[in-house]
């Protein structure tokens, strides 16, 4: 992975330095807490009062499935959240489609998190429990990923993070995307659905009378948020009173 981003798009500087950090958004000493997402949403504007700024951590998996434009507009949307801090990882395959299926370019990407990792980083933070964030999405999430965390089979930096979260009982949500499925791809859901994971697949609904394709990406990224208990507008809530 490493080489992979190092050749298309010279983003890191040496082998060594597997983390990019954007030093835009690097904070000084931040305390981290795990909220409770009622308890975030309740009180995020009360925490102004008590003049402490409060920074949560979260995680975000592009997979190599079609779609990546979910991973992208997450990554998008949560920078205009300073109070949360963004950690990435792309498969080897989620670079290549992103290369295929969208205008944006990885370095992009990067620029739009606080803190990336190459998928073969096994050492990175994000792959150890002590290391505290909120929670985990997965967006798009293949069948191949799918998977890996199903079976705890973590070979690879996002699948021993998913399974961190996991273990950990924080908050894990994939955007599985495949069509049709197989009675593997149900069990999968089911096992993970089990262990505590959220399995939220990109369909789109039609009662809030979508325009554009960012409409149809917005309302399944205000699902997610709705499921943190972060505040948006992505979409107009259904309110027929
Ligand atoms: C253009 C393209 C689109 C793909 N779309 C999907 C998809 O929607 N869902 C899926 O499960 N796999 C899809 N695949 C196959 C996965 O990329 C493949 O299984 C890969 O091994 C996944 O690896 P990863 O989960 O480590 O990224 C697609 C592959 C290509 C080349």
């Amino acid at each position: 992975m490493t080489r992979l981003l190092e050749r298309f798009y010279g983003c890191l500087k040496s082998s060594n330095v597997k983390k990019h950090e954007n030093p835009e958004y690097r904070r000084q000493e931040p305390e981290y807490f795990i909220l409770n997402s009622d308890f975030w949403l309740l009180n995020s504007v009360s925490f102004g009062f008590l003049h402490k700024e409060v920074y949560v951590r979260l995680i975000v998996g592009i997979s190599g499935a079609s779609g990546s434009i979910y991973g992208i507009r997450l990554c998008e949307i949560l920078r205009g959240y300073p109070e949360i801090e963004t950690h990435l990882v792309i498969t080897e395959t989620g670079v290549k489609i992103i290369e295929e299926e969208t205008p944006h370019r990885i370095a992009q990407i990067i620029d739009m998190v606080n803190y990336t990792y190459e998928n073969d980083d096994l050492f990175a933070p994000v792959s150890s429990g002590s290391f505290i964030t909120e929670g985990m999405v997965v967006a798009p999430c293949s069948a191949k990923t799918l998977s890996a965390i199903a079976n705890s089979y973590t070979d690879n930096l996002l699948t021993r993070a998913a399974d961190v979260m996991l273990k950990e009982r924080r908050k894990l949500i994939l955007l599985f995307r495949e069509t049709p499925l197989h009675l593997g791809h149900i069990e999968n859901m089911k096992k993970i659905t089990e262990m505590g994971g959220i399995i939220l697949p990109p369909v789109p609904a039609f009662y809030c009378n979508p325009k554009t394709i960012d409409d149809l990406v917005n309302h399944t990224l205000g699902k997610v948020l709705d499921l943190f208990g972060i505040s948006h507008n992505l979409f107009k809530r259904w309110d027929r009173r």
